[in-house]
């Protein structure tokens, strides 16, 4: 490897994320100076990252009726959030736990909007009570439901009904929402009925139509498809009466983690914008709820390599991140891109799996992957900054992991990492 070049040389699809050298810089910190200062495992991300795919999305909204909802699933730190309501951002929660978030970050309650497909009566109170701009109703039972919970709350319940559009996004099995056999949604054939339904309930204020048809989408084609059906609805739903003043398209966008070339959100909004325009629909307030696409690319988990070993037939490098600490390739088989944060020069590259301590064989972080790597170097897993963080667990015990934000040469913690103590408070010893 020969680092002729001392400019910094941006990934590709990882902006701010850069090689300067042997140097893997975020923004204009070093990753193994990170390492070294706040400890490993650490997520860091880069606020400029996140602010440039922010503001790729307002800047194609620009003054079309477009309301941008982050879903906050994807990675739900408060610091991260704050970051949004700042650039005028609503969210999309899923959770009464998500919602408290995003309360806590100051967001406004109406330009939350919360979806799910197991909503409870006391996260449906708590959704009322701070008045969210719309739920997401999943079901004809979740109709009744949200009903019956305004009545006793005393308010009237601003509404969607979120349709399974039976189109194939073409993505990971798990992440696809769409599909006619998806929990998802309510079937588009039970649509008209579920509307009709709403419009005779008296603590229901129908304000629009919902749909999300999976994550990493790749294509334009699944989201025009999607829309065309919609839009279908729509028609014969307003010819019974009823009026819709808005639709929710969902996220799903999906970012680079190898080669993938995904639209970009101006592509997206744009070809969604063509598609409203030449069936008259224009003038339709739209909601688009994007996680991955904000802060996927803007987000590294770095670790420490712990040990090398070889057995027969593989190298591993054990390092002291985990499947707790991203579940992504344990559960989706998905790859990210692994870095050293500190090249080196490729003299004893071999081909490792990089694989975390805990007890199971589907705990890896990559396959395959040659690297020359020694025991306490520093390696950083790219694409982390959706679905890392926000689906840490403490499997086997471990503590989650610190998360930092860099803002140019600053560096700010905005998570602590959990102590042992953090683990074990509110358990019980035995009584007896
Ligand atoms: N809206 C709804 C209703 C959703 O269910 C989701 C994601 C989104 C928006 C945001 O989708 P995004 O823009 O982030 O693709 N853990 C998986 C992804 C699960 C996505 C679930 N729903 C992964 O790591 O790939």
């Amino acid at each position: 490897m020969s680092h002729a070049s001392h400019l910094p040389q941006a990934l590709p699809g990882h902006p701010h994320i850069a090689r300067q050298g042997a140097t893997l810089m975020i923004e204009s910190l070093p990753a193994a100076e990170l390492a070294r200062r706040f400890g490993t495992p650490l997520y860091v991300y880069s606020r400029a990252a996140i602010e440039q795919a922010a503001r790729a999305y307002s800047d194609a909204a620009g003054d079309r009726p477009i309301a941008l909802r982050y879903a906050v699933k994807a990675n739900s730190s408060l610091a991260i959030l704050q970051l949004l309501a700042r650039l005028g951002w609503g969210f999309d929660v899923v959770s009464g736990g998500e919602l408290a978030r995003v309360l806590a970050a100051g967001a406004s309650a109406d330009k939350v909007v919360f979806s799910g497909v197991g909503k409870t009566d006391a996260e449906i109170a708590a959704a009322l009570r701070a008045g969210v701009q719309c739920i997401n109703v999943e079901s004809l039972s979740e109709v009744q439901r949200v009903n019956r919970v305004a009545g006793e709350t005393g308010v009237s319940a601003p509404v969607s009904l979120r349709i399974n559009p039976d189109v194939d996004p073409r993505t990971h099995p798990y992440i696809s929402t769409g599909l006619r056999n998806n929990k998802f949604g309510i079937a588009q054939s039970q649509a008209r009925q579920a509307y009709a339904q709403c419009a005779q309930l008296p603590h229901l204020r129908v304000l629009g139509i919902d749909v999300h048809i999976g994550s990493q989408i790749t294509e334009i084609g699944p989201y025009l498809d999607a829309l065309d059906r919609v839009l279908d609805l729509v028609h014969d739903i307003e010819r019974d009466g009823v009026r819709l003043h808005h639709l929710d398209l969902g996220g799903g966008l999906g970012i680079r983690y190898a080669d993938e070339t995904p639209p970009t959100p101006a592509q997206w909004i744009e070809a969604l914008s063509e598609r409203l325009q030449a069936r008259g629909q224009g003038h339709r307030q739209v909601l688009l709820e994007p996680g991955r696409s904000v802060v996927g690319n803007a987000g590294v988990l770095l670790c420490e390599v712990v040990t090398l070993k070889s057995s027969l037939e593989k190298h591993f490098a054990v390092v002291d991140a985990a499947m707790n600490d991203l579940m992504r390739p344990a559960l989706y088989e998905a790859w990210q891109r692994i870095e050293p944060a500190q090249a080196r020069d490729g003299a004893q590259a071999l081909r490792y799996d990089i694989v975390g301590p805990v007890c199971e064989s589907g705990d890896w972080l990559g396959r395959d992957r040659m690297l020359d790597v020694r025991e306490g170097d520093v390696l950083a897993i790219l694409s982390a900054g959706a679905y890392g963080m926000a689906m840490a667990s403490n499997y086997n015990t471990r503590p989650r992991a610190a998360e930092v934000l860099v803002d140019g040469e600053r560096a700010q913690l905005i998570r602590e990492r959990e102590s042992l103590q953090d683990l074990m408070r509110g358990e019980r010893p035995l009584e007896n």
